[in-house]
């Protein structure tokens, strides 16, 4: 279990290498069982599917942030989850995202600007936090509606604050009394458990006041909607306070790590960067206006380089773990029930069975690929471009979101500069080390770094 290390997904890495693509963990007195290989997943996770997506009952994500049995990502298959997950579908669907489009807008140009003068004026920027403060606002601001353009820096920050701390509890190592039962007395009085507890209370306190302003608020929003359907759904206040916070935290964070990932291998690839450029360039001139996401496939190297960019750097360790209800018997392997089966995402996009030289990166790989996320993640399997958003029943359900917000960031983006790394004292580029990856629990995130955004002439 210790062997894990901070880093979870590049240590699986180094296991699924010597040790092939289907792994047993003895975790204290669980059973994980580990794969990197998207054959063996599929039949797993989507064609076992109703044996393969329960939960399991973590201290930190099920116990606390959950409340025992609420909300969607960390929730049991109860009715309660179905009903939160069909109203997530509801919401994130594509044709609200759609008419969404005009605000996210805003939001981007807002965030490239700042990137763009604190450039002018330091020399440099790292844009993990102005990336955050897109996709969180853009979460808070579907959600909430008008309400949300009156929230102040600070709390939006204190959000985003509190989700990275939620995200680190996530990870093993905030189960211990799962794993080894025994140490639970111990757990129970430990600093760390205090700090989780401060953390979910901060985190119900700070939704509670949200989610109140919103209600309170004479906008019309998506929040009073899901307010409106609460007894038909059969949910509770508390139900809706994780939901949100579910929604809130899913959205915001990982979509942001992918995107520093992306701006990150740019400005380390100027090529690559001038030819998304030229795409770019070409549509304006031809329509006059920036290429929105209805016009991606006029985009087509771009979205090469999106999809070989959250291969490349797949945002979680290994998605969120799913939990056996039985016992399963597929291609020659018995699973016994109660057995935790995780996804080994960043293993399994460097599986060099499935991507060649996938240690590289190669947008070309994806030459051929114009489906969009969603399509081609909830399609057939075979047609399957990365496995980046999980599996079967649980699949991310903001997959399209995840998809319209990258592409926009990047594109507004490199219309307007070009990204390009910061110069040591002796006068050369010091690139972003894209294999130092930041402890953060369920993420898979790169550490903070520094890039220029230079205005194009
Ligand atoms: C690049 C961005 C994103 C990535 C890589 C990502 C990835 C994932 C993964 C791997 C899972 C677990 C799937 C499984 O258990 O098999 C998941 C679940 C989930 N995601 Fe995302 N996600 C992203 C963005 C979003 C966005 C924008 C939302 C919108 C709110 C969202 C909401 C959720 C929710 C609610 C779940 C829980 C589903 C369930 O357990 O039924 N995610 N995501």
């Amino acid at each position: 279990m210790l062997s894990l290390k901070d880093t979870p997904g590049l240590q699986l890495q180094t296991w699924h290498r010597n040790l092939g693509p289907i792994i047993r963990l003895n975790m204290g007195v669980q059973h994980w069982v580990i794969i990197n290989d998207p054959t063996i997943a599929h039949e797993l996770f989507s064609r076992n599917g109703i044996k393969t997506s329960d939960r399991q009952k973590h201290k930190f994500t099920y116990d606390m942030y959950s409340k025992g049995g609420r909300g969607i990502p960390f929730n049991k298959t109860s009715k309660k989850w179905k009903n939160a997950r069909n109203i997530a579908i509801s919401i994130l669907s594509p044709k609200y995202v759609e008419s969404f489009t005009k605000v996210l807008d805003t939001i981007i140009d807002k965030a490239i600007k700042q990137l763009e003068d604190e450039t002018e004026k330091n020399g440099s920027v790292s844009p993990m936090h102005s990336l955050k403060v897109v996709t969180f606002s853009a979460m808070l601001r579907s959600l909430l509606g008008g309400s949300a353009k009156f929230i102040a820096s600070e709390t939006l920050d204190d959000i985003i604050k509190t989700t990275e701390v939620m995200f680190t509890y996530s990870g093993p190592e905030g189960d211990i009394d799962s794993f080894v039962p025994q140490l639970a007395w111990i757990n129970k009085r430990s600093k760390h458990r205090e700090e989780a507890e401060a953390i979910i209370n901060h985190r119900d306190s700070l939704y509670k006041r949200l989610i109140q302003d919103a209600l309170e608020g004479d906008q019309d929003c998506l929040l009073k909607h899901i307010y409106s359907l609460r007894d038909e759904y059969e949910l509770d206040e508390t139900d809706l306070l994780v939901m949100t916070s579910d929604l809130i935290s899913a959205g915001g964070d990982p979509t942001a790590l992918s995107l520093a990932w992306l701006f990150a291998i740019l400005s380390q690839n100027p090529g690559v960067q001038m030819k998304m450029q030229s795409e770019i360039d070409s549509f304006v001139a031809r329509n006059g206006r920036t290429p929105g996401f209805s016009d991606r496939e006029e985009l087509p190297y771009t979205i090469s380089v999106l999809l070989e960019n959250i291969r490349f750097r797949s945002v979680t360790n290994f998605g969120v773990p799913h939990l056996t209800t039985q016992d399963v018997e597929f291609l020659g392997f018995f699973i016994p029930k109660d057995t935790v089966v995780i996804s080994s995402m960043h293993a399994m996009h460097m599986n060099e069975n499935v991507y060649e030289n996938a240690d590289k990166f190669i947008p070309d790989r994806f030459s051929g690929s114009r489906k969009t996320w969603s399509i081609s993640s909830n399609g057939s399997f075979e047609e399957r471009d990365m496995y980046a958003f999980g599996w079967g029943r649980r699949i991310c359900p903001g997959i399209h979101f995840a998809e319209v917000e990258t592409f926009s960031v990047c594109v507004r983006t490199l219309a307007r500069c070009n990204i390009e790394p910061i110069i040591g004292l002796d006068g050369k580029p010091e690139y972003v080390d894209l294999d130092s990856i930041l402890p953060a629990g369920l993420n898979f995130s790169p550490k903070e770094y520094k890039v220029k955004f230079i205005k194009r002439g």
